[in-house]
């Protein structure tokens, strides 16, 4: 059974795309082998937005998608992001104009949107963010794609991920976690691979404790009607509190709901964690096993240990 997912901007872990809009959209330089065989690379470029381009369908399957995440998201999506949401002045009945935003988000916390036709190489993409610039695509999805889409889209990037960019120190995470992706490079594809988790897991989907209750802040299940709800209100999946290099272990599903979600306390703990230099922590963890995307451990801190009802079969990613 397909269910509604949306893929991380990363692109070493996605497979090879079916997606219409984007085969039609791809100027691809090359191809690379990764340990996951051949994937495309995208165009490197900055593009320009190109706003009027967009046509009435284009314009239709935002404020669709829009006006069912408002809704979804009362009540399930943390504070900070529904107050980023006001702020920022994104609109429900068109595609915003990333200029408009960047007003917003420049003098908020210094960040700016640079549209993208799709997927980055790593280096590009960890450059973007160590240079407070977010990569987001400029194409939206087809009407037929409102549920699900083999790789994120602009109501993907910008609805998802945009308006925590104005937290100032999730802003400042995201700042970090891309200068750490530079170093992570010169190390090597295992702690390129840790690394990535501490993204999926937290930046696309991460969940937060509240005095309300729990909230989400990951951008993956922002995006996503039904993860939106399957991830609070499931007893499927596992909800561990973070730990950082525990964390790191954890293979995780890029073809289905994930399997454990990771609750932080707050933002800061989340900058906190991460402060230190990595490079001990990818010694350490060189020598220890990957975990499943489902495990529970002795010394977790676990707030549901899940069913596993419906959870799929094959390897993890
Ligand atoms: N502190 C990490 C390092 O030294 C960088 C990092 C920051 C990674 C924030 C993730 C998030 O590599
Ligand atoms: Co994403």
């Amino acid at each position: 059974m397909q269910q509604s997912k949306i893929i991380a901007p990363i692109r070493r872990y996605i497979e090879p795309f079916q997606n219409k809009a984007s085969t039609m959209l791809s100027q691809r330089l090359d191809q690379k082998v990764t340990d996951k065989g051949y994937v495309p690379v995208y165009a490197t470029g900055v593009v320009a937005q190109d706003w009027a381009q967009y046509t009435d369908t284009d314009h239709t399957v935002w404020a669709q998608l829009y006006a069912r995440q408002r809704e979804v998201l009362q009540g399930r999506a943390c504070d900070e992001f529904l107050q980023a949401m006001a702020q920022l002045e994104m609109g429900p009945r068109q595609i915003p104009r990333f200029a408009d935003l960047d007003a917003h988000l420049q003098s908020a916390t210094g960040w700016r949107l640079v549209a993208v036709e799709g997927l980055l190489p790593d280096e590009v993409f960890f450059g973007h963010l160590a240079a407070r610039e977010f990569p987001v695509t400029r194409w939206i999805r087809s009407p037929e794609q409102l549920d699900y889409l083999a790789e994120p889209d602009l109501f993907h990037d910008l609805f998802g991920h945009v308006p925590l960019l104005m937290n100032p120190i999730f802003a400042d995470y995201m700042c970090a976690y891309g200068q750490g992706g530079l170093k992570a490079l010169a190390l090597g594809p295992r702690a390129l691979q840790q690394l990535a988790r501490l993204y999926w897991y937290t930046v696309e989907f991460g969940l937060i404790n509240t005095r309300a209750g729990l909230r989400i802040y990951g951008s993956g299940i922002l995006s996503s009607a039904g993860e939106s709800r399957h991830c609070l209100e499931s007893t499927a999946p596992n909800r561990i509190g973070f730990s950082l290099e525990r964390l790191m272990r954890t293979r995780y599903r890029i073809d289905s709901f994930q399997k454990t979600y990771f609750v932080t306390d707050s933002f800061q703990q989340l900058f906190d964690a991460t402060l230190a230099e990595f490079k001990p922590i990818y010694a350490r963890l060189a020598d220890q096993s990957d975990l499943a995307a489902g495990d529970v451990r002795a010394e977790d801190h676990v707030l549901q240990h899940g069913t596993g009802e419906g959870w799929a079969t094959s390897a993890d990613t």
